[in-house]
């Protein structure tokens, strides 16, 4: 229920408007309050009679409205809500919230909001999957919107794949999960992601390519759905998501302090690219080119965080989940590993260049868990972090 929740619906010039009518509806059955917000654009599709007889509230629709400005300025109206809900999101006001613009009440009101702001984008296929919007909603994200949808589906326009708008009852799912009540509430996830950088001497260092996507992906998919999650990250390419608790460190000893702070959890989940070997011994000073001579570099066994707290005698966490990156015999392999390192399920994925998964956009992996290896077609980082996610939640809630 949202009984005592007030959501600033704002509603878009898009045809899936006719759809928020619906939501208003609904949300007003859930026990929310809903302050209704129309676009220029959005009277073209929806009357605003109808929007404000159906919300049973004022329907605010100009900027320089001075009535509303003497009753309520923008910047209150923007705070007065506990969640600001954008329906359907199109394509231009996605636009404008990722380039902070304000030339109207909408855009104004989501950037003067101190609230979370869940979007629900609706646009034809190829304006969804152009490439300025895709870097709009990597933006937003990035800022910490939320997202629910768009789905795959056939469109009004006549054309098909994603950009149809979420479904109502999928929108009020997320508006909950957003308002804090999503299926991980009260779980603590612990995630680590991102490469390790093991110091050769004060300036050198040894990395891998990780980027830290699919770790950030999976911290913001699980605080999507409600979870309290710790994010130890190493040196990663790609910010960490809002509204977690970063830690950040550099090498893989650093990292396994960092997960033992972090302890107890409901769930660990271990994507981070930690180094297998750091030096064996600390040069204070750089190491100096020497004629006709190489230095040599001896190497020391990192820990390995992941067994250790797959393994702990005591304060496990109930699911511990590992990644295993592989360039051959990704499923025999990722088996083997889930035995050796004693943890509940292995993401495997295939790490070959040919992929070009290892810092790319797109993952394809295998869930191996004790009922087999169940292959994943491959999708986007966000998607698998998204279906990770809610196995997580699926199984924590099992388990209850
Ligand atoms: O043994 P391998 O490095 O392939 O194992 C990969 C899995 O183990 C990943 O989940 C990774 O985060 C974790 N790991 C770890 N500590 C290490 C090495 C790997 O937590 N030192």
């Amino acid at each position: 229920m949202l009984n005592g929740k007030t959501i600033l619906l704002i509603i878009g010039g898009g045809i899936a408007a006719f759809k928020s009518l619906d939501l208003m509806r609904r949300l007003r059955d859930e026990g929310a309050r809903v302050v209704p917000v129309l676009t220029k654009a959005a009277e073209e599709f929806v009357t605003p009679l109808s929007v404000s007889a159906l919300a049973a509230e004022k329907v605010y629709r100009d900027l320089f409205d001075l009535t509303d400005e003497a009753e309520m300025g923008h910047i209150e109206l923007s705070r007065a809500a506990d969640l600001v809900v954008v329906a359907p999101a199109t394509a231009d006001l996605l636009g404008k919230m990722a380039g902070g613009l304000a030339n109207d009440l909408a855009s104004t009101l989501l950037m003067a909001t101190d609230k979370r702001v869940l979007v629900a984008p609706a646009m034809n296929v190829r304006m969804w999957e152009h490439p300025a919007c895709q870097r709009n909603v990597g933006t937003l994200r990035g800022d910490g919107v939320l997202f629910v949808g768009p789905n795959d589906g056939a469109m009004a326009c006549g054309e098909f794949g994603p950009g149809r708008m979420s479904e109502v009852p999928e929108i009020i799912a997320a508006i909950k999960t957003a308002l804090g009540d999503g299926p991980l509430k009260g779980k603590h996830v612990l995630v680590t992601s991102g490469p390790t950088h093991e110091p050769i001497d004060p300036v050198r260092y040894i990395a891998n390519r990780s980027s830290g996507a699919q770790g950030t992906a999976i911290a913001a998919a699980l605080r999507d759905l409600g979870a309290k999650v710790t994010f130890v990250t190493g040196p990663a390419d790609v910010p960490p998501p809002q509204g977690v608790e970063v830690v950040a460190v550099e090498t893989a000893r650093e990292m396994k302090d960092a997960v033992e702070a972090a302890l107890p959890a409901d769930a660990a989940i271990f994507a981070a690219a930690v180094a297998d070997w750091r030096m064996a011994s600390e040069t204070a000073s750089k190491i100096k080119k020497q004629d006709g001579a190489l230095p040599v570099l001896e190497f020391a066994e990192n820990p390995d965080i992941l067994a250790g707290v797959a393994q702990m005698a005591a304060g496990r966490p109930p699911l511990v989940i590992g990644f295993a990156a592989e360039t051959d015999d990704v499923i025999a392999n990722a088996t083997a590993k889930r035995a050796r390192k004693g943890c509940d399920w292995i993401v495997a994925n295939d790490v070959s260049a040919e992929t070009g998964i290892m810092g790319g956009s797109e993952n394809a992996v295998t869930l191996i868990s004790e009922a087999g290896a169940d292959v994943w077609p491959r999708m986007s980082k966000e998607k698998v972090a998204a279906q990770l996610a809610q196995r997580v939640a699926d199984t924590l809630l099992q388990a209850k």
